[in-house]
């Protein structure tokens, strides 16, 4: 292997990337925040790696969610709240289907990066470039606000730091109480018009709630009831902010990219011998790459090799976004080729990035039942493989948006202009999310009874 520090990826061809006008502004911002405090400490990292090991293992499962990109429009305490919120709620209900710990690690506190499918965007004959997120440029349609500013990096840096430090708050100052948790799932439940569905794992889990109390399970003796661990997680696209992040951890002399637990790679920039390969090799943190219809099962051999030579659980999650009707056909020998290397990787499900579609009013959607569709068949190749489905990862949010079409209230392409506020993919709401957990639980429980 090449020598690595966290600037090789400096001398590899990279894609994705913004044009800064004034790289001399860019440096110093990257200077700056390169005496910043870490976001993360390598302790709490090697800990999500242990429970991602587990969840390798078919021992924990992989809840991962949030916005497909953070703002900082958006940015607000309600925001956080409500979308950690709905992650407690899903992740009560897959540990009690799946039988097992879920690590819950959310895309917050740091996902402003995003990979545009076009450089540039014209509207009523002007063409700009196009937005690449809140780090990078605004999302306004003006020469001005399309314009990179390197001082947006450190606007993201801040950000994430507060919403870091709400989220460790929420998660261990009494938030994530269990049975309050499992009190939202109720009302949800009761209010639901498909709520009958779900009543019975709802009274399932409440009967598992009564039987704890009723041994003695205690806050006093067990603070797993009102604590919990959520981690953070965000595509590495903007090397130069990932690099100035990345710190020596002084009891492992490893390097780790401390703007986050975990770090993943976009399908389009997961290119062998690309910067992003380059960077995240070197890291020690748990990395996802993004896996779509158009990789081939050698070509994701050779990244697994790069990214994970010592084949550790833990290190390397796959993260499977085929859409609904490609799933079984492309991700089978994929699956097939990686266990047959005896590779261990956690394989999840991103639902998501292959059922995006355009409504007929324009509005970008995706349906509830393509999202569903697709997670039963991942499960499915896993079923038949005799491999491990490891994990979800949804573009979500707490806030009662009106992006995607479909769920138990029925939201209709008319209905999208109603509350469609994402700066760029579709996001589920609360009620479709968590209607997504109820609705995968069976799923979930036959795969790990099997
Ligand atoms: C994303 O996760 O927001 C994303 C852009 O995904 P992908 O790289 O899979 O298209
Ligand atoms: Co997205």
């Amino acid at each position: 292997m090449e020598l690595w520090t966290p600037e090789t990826w400096r001398t590899k061809p990279i894609l994705q990337q913004p044009n800064y006008t004034d790289g001399q502004a860019l440096s110093e911002v990257e200077q700056t925040l390169a005496k910043r405090p870490p976001l993360v400490f390598a302790g709490e990292v090697r800990a999500l790696r242990h429970q991602l090991a587990e969840a390798t293992e078919g021992r924990a499962f992989l809840l991962q969610g949030g916005d497909c990109a953070e703002s900082f429009a958006e940015f607000q305490a309600d925001n956080i709240r409500d979308t950690f919120k709905v992650l407690l709620q899903m992740a009560v209900v897959l540990t009690f289907a799946g039988s097992c710990p879920v690590v819950k690690v959310g895309r917050m506190a740091g996902q402003f990066a995003k990979p545009r499918s076009a450089d540039t965007e014209t509207i009523a004959g002007q063409e700009l470039p196009s937005y690449r997120g809140d780090i990078i440029n605004d999302i306004g349609f003006t020469r001005e606000s399309r314009a990179p500013d390197p001082q947006r990096l450190l606007q993201a840096y801040n950000q994430s730091a507060s919403t870091l430090n709400l989220l460790r708050a929420f998660a261990q100052g009494g938030f994530a109480d269990l049975r309050q948790v499992h009190q939202w799932n109720q009302s949800f439940v009761a209010k639901s018009p498909l709520g009958e569905k779900y009543q019975d794992l709802g009274n399932q889990i409440d009967q598992a709630l009564a039987f704890m109390k009723a041994c003695g399970i205690s806050d006093a003796n067990s603070p797993q009831l009102h604590e919990t661990s959520l981690y953070t997680s965000h595509e590495a696209l903007l090397l130069n902010y990932e690099q100035a992040l990345t710190r020596r951890d002084s009891m492992s002399n490893n390097w780790y990219d401390c703007s986050a637990h975990m770090l993943w790679i976009g399908d389009r920039t997961r290119q062998l011998d690309g910067a992003h390969i380059e960077f995240m090799r070197g890291i020690h943190n748990p990395i996802g790459v993004k896996v779509g219809p158009s990789i081939s099962s050698d070509e994701l051999l050779r990244l697994v090799e790069t990214l994970n030579p010592n084949n550790e659980p833990g290190r390397l999650n796959l993260i499977s976004r085929m859409g609904a009707d490609q799933v079984e056909a492309k991700l089978s020998p994929l699956v097939r080729a990686v266990a047959n290397e005896g590779r261990k990787v956690l394989w999840s499900c991103d639902p998501m990035h292959g059922n995006t579609i355009a409504a007929s009013n324009g509005y970008k959607t995706r349906a509830v039942n393509s999202i569903l569709k697709e997670m039963k068949g991942f499960f499915e190749v896993h079923r038949a493989e005799g491999t491990c489905a490891g994990g979800v990862h949804f573009e979500m949010t707490g806030q009662n948006v009106t992006e995607c079409i479909g769920g138990a209230y029925q939201i209709t392409e008319a209905k999208l202009a109603d509350r469609y506020h994402t700066f760029c993919d579709p996001r589920l709401n609360a009620d479709q999310a968590l209607e997504l957990a109820f609705l995968i639980a069976d799923t979930l429980k036959a795969a790990r009874q099997g």
